[in-house]
């Protein structure tokens, strides 16, 4: 019978025999898995484990500070990255949606295997990567057809020459929360929704500006904040916000104005493979529009998005 506390013993036990005295090189994102794999590693090697968390310029309002925080106060051995200027200058004009992925993808890497070469003699690569990941790794990014291609798995390994550490590589999404809530990680990570690798990037249709980050960021916490106040937060698996690259006529007081529409989105789920669009409380999506309308320079639309997957994605690109 699977439990967590025999887990987490058994693999603390696994980390220390495969590592050993050596060190270990770890990107955080500040998602659940890539914590709670982290907090396990630490556990079996302390101050050996060396994690890097980058700021792209793309997380969401607050997330990187706030984050950064918490992995401190974890006592995580943590280095946070600014690198925010990089990669709103690589993607500058960019706007096809694999392109920039692509581009993410290789200067995330470019940043972190910078950082893991100033560290001495590290000999492994932690990662959090879990079974659906190794699974859809394999099936969604298969030789015939590429959906959307995932930059989470994969990449690093090959280029960086180290052993692997992945503690979570046979667990479910369920069980690794169940996991590292034994570990005691906070409730503030272990029921985060799931938020993708390159961020905003794609749910900012068109090409990025930091301007548009910075809206796409204030529009979305009010959602994000909305969410957990009115205790709808844990009933969807998933929620954000995207600007589209479209303005359109409005009027405020006795202006015309001519602004951007933002989509509001909201799925239920098990596991992110097929979800339906959640049904919120007519009010509660009144309220984000006219708090959104009203609190965000800019925008002067929103609509709310009730395409389910398939035929429709979770995210926008
Ligand atoms: P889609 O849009 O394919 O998303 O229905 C399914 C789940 O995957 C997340 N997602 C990504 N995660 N890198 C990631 O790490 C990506 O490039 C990426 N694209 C989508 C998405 O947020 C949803 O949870």
């Amino acid at each position: 019978d699977w439990t967590p506390a025999a887990f987490v013993q058994e693999t603390i036990e696994k980390i220390k025999a495969q590592v050993g005295d050596k060190k270990v090189v770890m990107a955080l994102s500040g998602g659940v898995d890539s914590t709670v794999a982290a907090e396990l590693i630490h556990k079996a090697i302390g101050s050996n484990l060396y994690c890097v968390f980058v700021d792209n310029g793309l997380l969401r309002k607050n997330e990187f500070e706030t984050v950064l925080d918490s992995y401190k106060h974890m006592g995580l051995n943590v280095k946070g990255v600014n690198a925010k200027d990089l990669f709103y200058g690589e993607l500058k004009g960019v706007s096809d949606p694999e392109k920039k992925r692509k581009i993410i993808g290789r200067l995330f890497i470019e940043v972190f295997q910078q950082e893991a070469t100033q560290l001495q003699d590290i000999s492994f690569l932690g990662q959090g990567t879990i079974y659906p990941d190794v699974i859809e790794s394999v099936s969604v990014n298969g030789p015939s057809v590429t959906i959307k291609s995932h930059h989470n798995v994969g990449g690093l390994p090959e280029k960086m020459n180290m052993g692997l550490v992945e503690p979570l590589r046979f667990l479910f999404k369920d069980e690794v929360r169940r996991v590292g809530r034994e570990i005691g990680i906070s409730e503030i990570f272990l029921g985060r929704h799931p938020f993708p690798g390159p961020g905003l990037a794609i749910r900012i249709l068109g090409e990025i500006t930091p301007e548009k980050v910075a809206m796409l960021q204030e529009a979305d916490a009010v959602y994000i904040d909305g969410l957990r106040e009115a205790e709808l937060y844990d009933k969807v698996w998933q929620a954000g916000t995207i600007l589209l690259p479209v303005q359109s006529v409005g009027v405020m007081g006795d202006e015309r104005t001519y602004e951007f529409t933002v989509a509001l989105r909201a799925v239920t789920s098990v596991d992110g493979m097929t979800a339906d669009w959640a049904h919120l409380p007519y009010e509660f999506l009144a309220k984000m529009s006219n708090d959104i309308i009203n609190k965000v320079k800019g925008i002067n639309r929103v609509v709310y998005d009730i395409s389910s997957k398939p035929p429709a994605t979770i995210e926008w690109e």
